[in-house]
């Protein structure tokens, strides 16, 4: 049976800031921000946005009522959640007006949670067939106004429908995968903001794709030639760069270009939007199957989330598969989103909702918000 991506949607907040601007702001040279991190501009969420709207707004880009039908199963990779208890997952279902009889929860590992709820998603397909799954990543990354890791931020969130029969991405079902207690990277649970080994991060990064590589080649009698593209875990877009750079020399000089051509495609969306944290390596799978990608080619892909967890895969494109991605909806998102000056999300980085808050809709624009807390409970509203 194939199993695999059905649909995939993305959804970005609407404020951003540009990483010139914010380089200039921090007295450091614009090259080192856009050259040296690799980064264009950065989506910033408005104080009323949040781990739910953004899930809740990946999700409604593609979910219909024939797949709300045979939907069995609802999983939210992510690390921002909003409660200690209630999963983000709960939260939709009235957002998202999704039947009762599904299994409903959320996955926390750091950025690898939506790829656990992509392998979950395809065990459950394969005992039951009929049934489609819904996987969102979700994430709000910050790490401080002025912090080095400032320049890494950003938001939004990536849905995927994973069920038989897929039209985006056939799952090989060829996997390989590692866990290793390492400190390079955490948020205690008081913290809005992440710690961060950056450089050590990025250390053992590359050293888990280097040992999951070896492995999948050795498990699978794999090469280099059985792929045209390779997709990243890219938390900013020099970060896959520096693992893709580990090939060189160890692959054929065409399929170097090849693959470095390619991750080119990858990062485009990552440049303008930033940190997906989880829906990182997603937003990546997007921006290729929307830039450049081709039927029937072999992706390889590798997850890591810190702490730490590493995954990597392959899939197949499907034929027709740029005719399920909305590429209109998408471009619009990315494209009709406003600029905010530095100063202003500064100030905004500091609003933080207390309980009794409520949101005043005239102020919101966006379709999913936070609408009240109340007894310290987070509400939420939908808008036309
Ligand atoms: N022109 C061009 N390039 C320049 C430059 C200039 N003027 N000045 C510096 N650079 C280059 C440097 O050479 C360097 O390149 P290399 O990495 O290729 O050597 C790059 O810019 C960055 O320079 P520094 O290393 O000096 O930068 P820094 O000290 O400010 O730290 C950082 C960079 C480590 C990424 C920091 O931003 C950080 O800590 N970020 C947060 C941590 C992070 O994002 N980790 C991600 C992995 S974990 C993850 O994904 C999270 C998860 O699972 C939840």
């Amino acid at each position: 049976m194939k199993i695999g991506i059905d649909k995939i949607g993305f959804y970005v907040p609407k404020d951003y800031i540009d990483i010139v601007e914010l380089a200039k702001a921090r007295n450091v040279d614009p090259n080192k921000f856009t050259i040296g991190i690799g980064q264009d501009k950065q989506a910033v969420p408005q104080p009323y946005q949040d781990a739910v709207t953004m899930a809740a707004s990946s999700a409604d880009s593609i979910l219909t009522d024939d797949d709300k039908k045979d939907l069995g199963l609802l999983i939210v990779g992510t690390e921002s959640s909003v409660d200690e208890s209630k999963s983000t997952a709960a939260f939709l279902m009235d957002l998202l007006d999704l039947p009762e009889d599904i299994r409903a929860f959320e996955i926390k590992q750091a950025c690898y949670g939506a790829t656990a709820g992509l392998q979950t998603a395809y065990d459950f397909v394969s005992q039951n067939p009929d049934k489609k799954a819904l996987v969102i990543a979700t994430d709000i990354a910050r790490y401080g106004i002025k912090t080095p890791g400032e320049v890494t931020q950003g938001a939004g969130s990536v849905a995927m429908i994973i069920s038989q029969n897929p039209r985006v991405l056939k799952l090989d079902h060829k996997s390989v995968y590692m866990t290793r207690n390492v400190g390079d990277f955490w948020r205690p649970t008081f913290s809005k903001t992440a710690f961060a080994r950056g450089k050590f991060s990025n250390e053992v990064y590359v050293d888990f794709f280097k040992t999951l590589w070896d492995k999948y080649q050795t498990k699978y009698d794999a090469t280099a030639a059985d792929f045209s593209t390779m997709l990243f875990h890219i938390p900013y877009t020099k970060m896959g760069t520096k693992a893709l750079r580990t090939l060189e020399g160890h692959v054929s000089d065409e399929k170097y270009a090849e693959l470095t051509e390619h991750y080119q495609a990858s990062i485009k969306f990552s440049r303008e939007v930033g940190n997906l944290y989880t829906g990182s390596l997603y937003l990546g799978l997007l921006s290729y199957l929307v830039n450049a990608a081709k039927a029937n080619e072999e992706l390889l892909l590798f997850s890591y989330g810190s702490g730490a967890v590493g995954e990597l895969y392959s899939g197949e494109i499907q034929p027709g598969f740029e005719k399920v991605i909305d590429q209109d909806a998408i471009m619009n998102l990315l494209n009709n989103r406003e600029k905010m000056s530095i100063s202003d999300y500064e100030k905004m980085y500091e609003i933080e909702y207390s309980d009794g808050t409520i949101v005043d809709p005239a102020t919101v624009d966006a379709k999913f918000y936070l609408s009240e807390i109340k007894e310290n409970e987070r509400l939420y509203k939908k808008q036309n």
